[in-house]
């Protein structure tokens, strides 16, 4: 079976978020089923060239504006499976893998450069694996391809939403001369008046697949559906959640390169040592027995950061000590700085994309983990931690509320605290129930071994996906 999986970031490559967690993952994971997996993604600047092999493939011949461009490709087998890269510095040596005006565009050119890429190769792929926007265009292409190329016509597709939130918008005049200004693709992308990558993938699609049960639910909701909930009602039958894994060897706080000392669900005393080490590195006072609340995320509203803002003082009033890592909009990183400024002995904070080390720190020394989301498609963190022995506080939306079980104390059960409305009170309630267990010495250890003992590798999602695979190989 041969899977070409497309995505604009993947670990150990490029990451700004989970997706690059998971697509550095799950070839790995499918690896283990004889499949031949391998990754396509552009070549950024931002890619650590020493990751790369010594393998070139130039001239694969790609139709764009007209002309066909001789493109250039680099690989690497440092994901544990083959990776390729589009070499398009016009496109992609830029200070930012997203967020300029032409995302559209560039996105829609490694759509393009990725299908070229199989062809040169003779590489019939049985599924193409597209995930996010970015990979929309692949997906409408190969459907309108399989009508004129027949190498693809046996070729099927998978679309992978891990963010109903970002659509890939752009204004509907650029379709035509990025090659879908005809009927039926031009239609598949018309979101209103603008055209939405998105929405053509998930039109096109043979299958759609989002990141937990609950999420691909809630997408069907004009609550959550994001303006598209009417499509994924009607692509419902075509629509499964698999939740994702964890990478434990990347995050094991048994053999983790990164922490201060390692540790495991039956002899937890390294933790403290990580505890006293987080603590350091945010020059906070050596207190071992504070609790450490943290938080590590992209700063945007999805996250809930309007939440936190409301009870950042009660918080404080709690003693705890808050830890924050994440990088995005300056509103919210004008919060984090003030909430330093006033708290500078009990606030830490890291305003910034820090890297790998700095997470896995975080989730090692903290106690308690935050994730009060607006929504959260899947969510990883929440799953990191509980390998970490740090208890997650979260809202009880989409793969949070698939993969956290809310503590009881009766029976001993449960791997967190979870609560229902986005509200600050409802969040302020449940991190204050946190805090009372954490300070009972027979419930607290319980909690964190509840969770350290969870099982949630990828063999179970790869095995779904493999599945999905075999499912649409026979369509
Ligand atoms: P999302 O994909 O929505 O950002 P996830 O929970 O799925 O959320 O994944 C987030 C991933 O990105 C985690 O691996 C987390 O550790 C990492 N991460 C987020 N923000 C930062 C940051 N500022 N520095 C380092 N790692 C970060
Ligand atoms: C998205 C979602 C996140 C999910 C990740 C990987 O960025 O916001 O919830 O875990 O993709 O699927």
């Amino acid at each position: 079976m041969r899977i070409a999986i497309l995505t604009s970031e993947a670990v150990p490559f490029v990451k700004t978020g989970g997706l690059a967690d998971v697509s550095g993952a799950l070839p790995k994971a499918l690896g283990e089923h004889e499949t031949d997996a391998r990754l396509i993604l552009p070549l950024y600047d931002q890619i650590d060239r020493r990751l790369l092999n010594d393998k070139i493939i130039e001239n694969v011949s790609v139709e764009w504006r007209g002309r066909v461009h001789a493109v250039r490709f680099l690989c690497s087998d440092a994901a544990g499976a083959p990776a390729y890269f589009v070499h398009a510095p016009e496109f992609f040596a830029r200070p930012n893998i997203y967020g300029c005006q032409d995302d559209h565009i560039r996105f829609a050119f490694f759509s393009r450069a990725a299908l070229a890429l199989t062809k040169h190769l003779d590489w019939q792929p049985d599924v193409v694996h597209g995930n996010d926007w970015p990979c929309g265009f692949a997906v409408a292409e190969l459907r309108a391809r399989r009508r004129y190329d027949s190498f693809f016509q046996n070729t099927k597709t998978l679309f992978s939403l891990h963010n109903v939130g970002y659509q890939g918008l752009f204004d509907a005049g650029d379709l035509w001369w990025l090659g879908f200004g005809d009927a039926p693709e031009r239609d598949d992308f018309m979101l209103e008046r603008t055209a939405s990558a998105l929405k053509a993938g998930m039109i096109a699609a043979d299958a759609l697949s989002t990141v937990s049960p609950r999420y691909a639910r809630e997408i069907q909701t004009p609550q959550q559906g994001h303006g598209l909930d009417w499509l994924l009602r009607a692509r419902s039958n075509r629509l499964i959640g698999i939740t994702n894994g964890v990478d434990y060897e990347i995050w094991n706080p048994e053999t983790d390169p990164h922490i201060a000392a390692n540790f495991s669900a039956d002899d937890l005393s390294g933790k403290r040592e990580c505890k006293i080490d987080l603590l350091r590195r945010f020059s906070l006072p050596e207190e071992s027995d504070r609790p450490i609340l943290a938080i590590i995320s992209r700063l945007v509203g999805q996250k809930g950061y309007d939440l936190i803002q409301l009870v950042a003082e009660p918080i404080l009033r709690t003693g705890a000590f808050f830890i924050a890592l994440g990088a995005g909009a300056k509103e919210y990183e004008d919060f984090l700085q003030r909430l330093h400024d006033v708290a500078p002995q009990q606030v830490g904070i890291y305003k910034g994309y820090a890297g790998e080390p700095l997470a896995h720190q975080i989730e090692a020394g903290a106690d308690m983990f935050l994730m009060p989301s607006r929504y959260e498609p899947c969510g990883l963190n929440q799953m990191y931690s509980m390998r970490y022995g740090t208890v997650p506080v979260v809202r009880a939306t989409g793969g949070l509320d698939d993969t956290v079980q809310q503590f009881d104390p009766r029976t001993g059960t449960g791997t967190g605290f979870k609560f229902g409305p986005y509200e600050a009170g409802a969040l302020l309630e449940k991190l204050r129930e946190a805090l009372y267990f954490y300070a009972r010495p027979d419930d607290w250890p319980k909690i964190q071994r509840n969770g350290m003992t969870v099982d949630n590798s990828w063999a179970a999602a790869a095995k779904k996906y493999l599945e999905l695979y075999q499912e649409l190989a026979k369509l």
